[in-house]
């Protein structure tokens, strides 16, 4: 039997130990994030037992049908956040506008967005899904916060991180000092250090897309991933096919064994269907603190600036070569469609 461990709470600590400056609040909340994933995987695990499957009857901003599950991981979040007096401000999936603390509350130095459940459609069907977010340092100067302290590019995250209730439940969170990752121990109920460091494959195996969407993007996106099956002269070595329909599912498997996952905009969705500040900046900033990257095609992820809470964005995320073969394909194709007079969307 394994002796020696490094809890999640040991880990940022030792992170924390480096900056001499550092007041604690930080590392606490991201043990409240632990604390609300305990939570939420306990749920999703009884969730065939305990009749919480399925629709809320109600729709989320964004006309979506919400999950009983979605609400209640929501409201799990939230509630292990609010009066902790590390937060100012949240912005949720769930949510149309942004939550400020309390009154009665105190009010901290950090501003979290998430995506509660991602991938819920899958809930019915049991498989993985995950719980997504981002953390901001404050910029409004006083009171409860505002839209100003959520509205900020990637590039100003202090730390993003996502939870997957799989076949294990694991933790995957950066700082700025790599991309860690830690499985929960459902035995002792503490999330151990699993992952150090992960650094992604330059290339990868896999390409993920909802290809039934083919007959709806533009010339670049569909040269692509013909590019990316090995279908076409200027593509790569061809890579194998995996797609669950979960963000936080899709992702993880690339990051550890190398791929690229694509969402691009389509003639239905033409800003793409992955909201900026709780699904893509995150995961880009662990994408590249793995050494992989994430653009939308034109612009690095983490530098566009949001304008909204919901925005949407179009998202090429993962092994750096792969990323950089879709993003030079789709502006490559796309312009000499342009100048030969085809129709083609702007960006992706
Ligand atoms: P959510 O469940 O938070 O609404 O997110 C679903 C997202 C994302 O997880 C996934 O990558 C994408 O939607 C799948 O969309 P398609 O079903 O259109 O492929
Ligand atoms: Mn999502
Ligand atoms: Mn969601």
């Amino acid at each position: 039997m394994q002796t020696s461990v490094t809890t999640i709470e040991r880990f940022i600590l030792d992170q924390e130990d480096r900056y001499p400056e550092a007041t604690g609040e930080l590392s606490n909340l991201l043990y409240d994030i632990a604390l609300a994933a305990k939570i939420i995987a306990a749920a999703i695990r009884r969730a065939g037992l305990v009749n919480i499957l399925g629709k809320q009857g109600a729709q989320n901003v964004q006309g979506e049908d919400q999950q009983k599950l979605d609400v209640l991981a929501n409201e799990t979040i939230k509630n292990c956040l609010k009066h902790t007096g590390r937060v100012c401000v949240m912005g949720s999936e769930e949510d149309e506008d942004i939550i400020p603390v309390p009154p009665e509350s105190a009010v901290g130095k950090y501003a979290v967005l998430f995506d509660p459940l991602d991938g819920s459609s899958n809930l019915d069907v049991n498989s993985a899904v995950g719980t997504i977010f981002s953390i901001h340092r404050r910029v409004s100067m006083e009171g409860r916060g505002t839209a100003a302290d959520v509205l900020q590019p990637g590039c100003q995250q202090v730390s993003a991180g996502y939870v997957m209730y799989g076949s294990s439940t694991m933790l995957v969170y950066t700082t700025g000092q790599g991309a860690h990752g830690f499985t929960l121990d459902p035995t002792i109920g503490e999330f151990l250090l699993s992952h150090e460091r992960i650094i992604t494959p330059r290339v990868g195996k896999y390409y993920s897309v909802n290809e039934s969407n083919f007959g709806r993007w533009d010339r670049g996106v569909q040269a692509a991933v013909r590019g990316l099956k090995g279908d076409i002269a200027e593509g790569v070595p061809p890579k194998n096919s995996r797609y669950i329909g979960s963000l936080v599912a899709d992702f993880h498997r690339n990051l550890i064994a190398g791929g690229v996952f694509l969402y691009p905009s389509d003639s239905k969705n033409p800003d793409g269907k992955l909201r900026l500040l709780y699904e893509a900046s995150p995961m880009a900033f662990i994408a590249e603190q793995a050494e992989g990257s994430a653009t939308d095609g034109m612009n690095r992820i983490l530098d566009i600036v949001p304008d909204r809470l919901h925005q949407r964005t179009p998202l090429v995320i993962g092994s750096r070569e792969d990323v950089g073969f879709v993003a030079d394909t789709i502006r490559r194709v796309s312009s000499s469609a342009r100048v030969s007079g085809g129709v083609t969307s702007p960006a992706l």
